[in-house]
C-alpha cells in the first residue's frame, strides 16, 4: 500500500506525526509537501496527492490543513475521487467501509496526535465492504461526476 501525503503550513505539525505513524506500521508513501512553515495554497497540495491517487500511482491520500476543510472541498473536485472529512476514528472507518473513500482530510488546528493515529489507522486499513447497496450508491456518484463533471 502507498500513500500520498499532503498538507499545508495549517498542517505542518501534523505531517512528521504522520509520517512517524505511517512509518511505525511500514506504510509506503509519498510526501507531496508543504514542507515549512511559510503560507502557501492548500488547494495546491490537495491537487498534487488528488493526481496521485487518480492516476493509481498512490492507493490513498491524506491531507492536513488548518481544518481539513479547504483540502477536501479540492480533492472532491477531481472525478474518482471521494475525500472524507473526518475527525472522529468511527468516521474514518465509515468512510471506507461504506463510501470506498479514497483520501482522507483533517485539520491539524481541530485534532491532536493521539485522534490523529485512530483516524488514519482507521482509514487506512479498513476496506470497502463491497456491499451490494454500498456498490450502487458508489456507482451513482461516479454517475453524478460524469454528468457533472465536464
Ligand atoms: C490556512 O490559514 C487555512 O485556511 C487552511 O489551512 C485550511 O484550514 C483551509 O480550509
Amino acid at each position: 500500500m502507498k500513500i500520498a501525503i499532503g498538507c499545508d503550513h495549517g498542517g505542518i505539525n501534523l505531517k512528521p506525526e504522520l509520517i512517524k505513524y505511517l512509518e511505525s506500521k511500514g506504510v509506503e508513501y509519498i510526501d507531496f509537501g508543504c514542507y515549512d512553515k511559510n503560507s502557501v495554497d492548500y488547494v495546491d497540495y490537495a491537487i498534487k496527492v488528488s493526481k496521485s491517487v487518480q492516476s493509481k500511482e498512490c492507493d490513498l491520500g491524506i491531507l492536513i490543513c488548518g481544518t481539513g476543510i479547504g483540502m477536501s472541498i479540492v480533492a472532491n473536485k477531481f472525478k474518482g475521487i471521494r475525500c472524507g472529512h473526518c475527525h472522529d476514528a468511527f468516521s474514518a472507518k465509515m468512510t471506507r467501509l461504506h463510501n470506498n473513500a479514497n483520501i482522507l482530510a483533517f485539520g491539524e488546528r481541530v485534532i491532536g496526535v493521539g485522534l490523529m493515529t485512530e483516524i488514519v489507522e482507521n482509514f487506512i486499513f479498513t476496506d470497502f465492504s463491497g456491499d451490494e447497496r454500498h456498490i450502487r450508491r458508489v456507482e451513482k456518484i461516479k454517475a453524478v461526476e460524469n454528468e457533472n463533471m465536464k
